[in-house]
């Protein structure tokens, strides 16, 4: 079982858009693939076409261990992926974490149970320096940074590069960040533009050893494919999924 988390500290930087797509890319492939919904904005749970119910478990429960881990796994419409659900009141899980004192590894226990179960395990991560968060960095062995191509998107990097060294010095954090994602690089035709091209150049400055990868294009697309439901190459697009199809390649052992 291999672990993977979509981090970055603010909003709208293509986490969501990533481990969905990937996932897809990775179930389709014919591997087993777990994603778990840590953002109690719950967008991947939504995505995935998935209501939890007000008697049903999620990972809130799955999280305070009032329920084995299995117990709080649901099949999706798609073929070898299946979900941990998140919904609004995910937030109160915070309160559990930080009084049991160990709150970052917390997830990390949780899925040993049902390491035989699944080849990855990818989790989608609530945008903010939260026991959430935590939690979710110290159940990872591989990290994925989205980042938009802009100045909103630099910042975030800055913040979450910041925050991976600093739980990183405490031991919390002890993956590899497998590289940074562009978002919403902006291109006409087969042209990149220039402002999509400086603002990668400023992250790579900033980034030093860590690998900026292929970036996700700003398009309609993905938005399309999400609703449909479908992959980017289910809908002719297969150009666009290349970043996920870089990320599955990096992931395998
Ligand atoms: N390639 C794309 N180009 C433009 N917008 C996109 C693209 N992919 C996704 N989006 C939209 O961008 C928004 C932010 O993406 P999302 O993955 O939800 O970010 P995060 O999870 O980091 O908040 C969403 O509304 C999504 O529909
Ligand atoms: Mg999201």
């Amino acid at each position: 079982m291999r672990t993977c988390s979509c981090i970055s500290l603010s909003g709208g930087q293509g986490k969501t858009t990533t481990i969905f797509f990937t996932a897809l890319l990775l179930a389709q492939q014919g591997e087993r693939v777990l994603v778990i919904d840590s953002d109690p904005q719950a967008n991947l749970t939504f995505y995935l076409n998935h209501e939890v119910q007000p008697n049903q478990p999620s990972l809130f429960e799955v999280l305070t261990g009032q329920i084995a881990t299995e117990d709080g796994i649901y099949e999706t419409s798609y073929e070898n992926l299946f979900l941990i659900p998140a919904d609004r009141g995910l937030f109160k899980v915070s309160d559990y974490l930080s009084s049991s004192g160990t709150g970052a590894f917390i997830l990390k226990l949780r899925l040993k149970a049902v390491a035989d179960l699944f080849d990855y395990v990818l989790i989608d991560v609530q945008p903010s320096r939260s026991q959430l968060c935590l939690t979710a960095v110290g159940a990872s062995e591989y990290v994925v940074i989205p980042v938009e191509a802009n100045v909103k998107g630099m910042n975030s990097l800055i913040d979450t590069i910041d925050f991976l060294n600093e739980q990183s010095s405490l031991m919390a954090f002890t993956g590899q960040i497998l590289g940074i994602v562009p978002f919403r690089d902006r291109w006409v035709g087969n042209t990149q533009t220039l402002e999509g091209r400086q603002n990668i150049e400023a992250m790579r400055e900033f980034a030093g050893d860590i690998p900026i990868l292929a970036s996700i294009r700003e398009s309609e697309k993905f938005k399309s494919a999400v609703r449909q439901g479908k992959s980017l190459a289910d809908l002719g697009q297969k150009d666009l999924q290349y970043p996920f199809e870089q990320i599955v390649e990096k992931l395998q052992p």
